[in-house]
């Protein structure tokens, strides 16, 4: 059988593959008008950031670095670019669309201000920074994979834009996770990487960042799983565990939570960290990309429905519901995992949350819990 680390290699090369295919852009679609010439409501126009700069020949960082990385965000320009900005599109008229609008305006002002009062060095574009960005060409979109937050019905919904499914309900977990045939953009050369961050819909979806941990946590070392015990649960027991059983150091399974949270917030961590748990102002650098659409999983289909027919998706392609991985496990909420955070300290609950508090700030959740500061 296949490890999950031959599986991640043999999709690394299918993308390489589908890279090379389609590094000249022939999207069916015309070119969108930017804003610059033109937008819905004049009050609403604010110019472009200036793209950073890039440096493309940094090499890629390990997949596991161990360290953990500060959190010192770039400064940039503050200004915000409104969501509407294709001259093509409808005004918005309707109530409902109003409101998607404006939810939008004000998350993208929230990130701008915490990401110019934190912000500090000025940093570059390089390709670790948009490896986690996949492509979808015909429409213009780029979406940042967050995992946990709706990412595998994200891919499949790139798959049946890109033209490569007819539908959604035809894509099984594997497919989409292993052979999607979706560009990523870090594959790409700098140039088009630079054109595509300047004029595609750049989308990133988010989550309660305790429920996501919780959520990854449950995934990966609730339920059997052949890469992540091994690789993460053999070294967190071996540290953190007393008198730790043989068969536990051997199989790696039947991590609890408290040594996960141990593992997470230790700065010598006997293994790196993971995208699954890496706070998503890391993980999609929404300080340096300027995302246009910043949707929540909370209302993940309203919201994945809305931006659809604002990139002209075909009308019949709404945003599935689709639950993966364990289908029998309930999906975490939060009241789940509170429960799971009652198994710490107070004073670990307070360093998960210093952790993720650049979540908590940029994307606008209340604290998780009432002892927190
Ligand atoms: C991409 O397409 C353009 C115009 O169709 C062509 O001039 C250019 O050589 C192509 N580039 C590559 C790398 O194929
Ligand atoms: C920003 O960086 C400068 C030097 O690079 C340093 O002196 C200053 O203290 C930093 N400010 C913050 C808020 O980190
Ligand atoms: C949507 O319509 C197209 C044809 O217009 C069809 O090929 C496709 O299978 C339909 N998709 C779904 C999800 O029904
Ligand atoms: C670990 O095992 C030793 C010997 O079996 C025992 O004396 C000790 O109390 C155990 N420690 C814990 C924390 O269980
Ligand atoms: C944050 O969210 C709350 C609702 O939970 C809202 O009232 C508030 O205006 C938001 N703040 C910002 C800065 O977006």
């Amino acid at each position: 059988m296949l490890s999950q680390a031959a599986l991640e290699m043999m999709m690394m090369m299918i993308m390489e593959l589908c890279a090379q295919q389609n590094s000249n852009v022939t999207g069916t679609v015309p070119a969108l008008p930017l804003e610059s010439q033109h937008t819905p409501d004049a009050n609403n126009y604010v110019p472009v950031m200036q793209l950073p700069a890039f440096n493309w020949n940094k090499p890629n960082q390990a997949l596991h670095s161990v360290t953990k990385r500060h959190r010192k965000l770039l400064k940039t320009n503050t200004a915000i670019r409104p969501f509407y900005r294709y001259s093509s599109s409808p005004k918005p008229t309707h109530k409902s669309w109003q409101n998607f609008y404006h939810k939008q305006k004000t998350r993208r002002r929230l990130i701008k201000e915490v990401c110019g009062k934190y912000q500090n060095i000025s940093r570059t574009i390089t390709p670790h920074q948009v490896s986690r960005i996949y492509v979808e060409d015909r429409h213009k979109l780029l979406y940042c994979e967050v995992p946990k937050a709706g990412c595998s019905n994200w891919k499949r919904v790139l798959m049946v834009l890109a033209g490569v499914a007819s539908s959604t309900h035809k894509i099984n977990h594997d497919t989409v996770h292993y052979s999607n045939h979706l560009t990523r953009l870090d594959s790409l050369a700098r140039h088009a990487v630079s054109e595509r961050l300047r004029s595609y819909t750049k989308v990133l979806f988010i989550r309660e960042p305790m429920e996501r941990l919780v959520s990854a946590f449950r995934d990966k070392f609730e339920s059997p799983n052949s890469y992540y015990h091994p690789v993460f649960g053999k070294p967190i027991i071996s540290k953190y565990r007393v008198n730790a059983s043989k068969s536990a150091l051997r199989t790696g399974s039947g991590v609890t939570f408290q040594e996960f949270i141990r593992y997470l917030l230790d700065v010598h961590r006997p293994i790196g960290m993971d995208i699954h748990w890496e706070p998503v102002s890391q993980l999609c650098s929404p300080c340096l990309l300027d995302y246009d659409f910043i949707g929540k999983l909370e209302t993940i289909e309203s919201e994945a429905n809305f931006l659809l027919r604002k990139v002209g998706a075909p009308k019949n392609l709404t945003f599935p519901s689709f639950k993966d991985r364990n289908p029998e496990a309930v999906r975490t909420s939060k009241h789940l995992a509170q429960r799971y955070f009652t198994q710490l300290s107070a004073s670990e609950r307070q360093k998960v949350y210093d952790f993720f508090y650049m979540d908590y700030l940029m994307f606008n959740y209340s604290k998780p819990f009432q002892d927190v500061f």
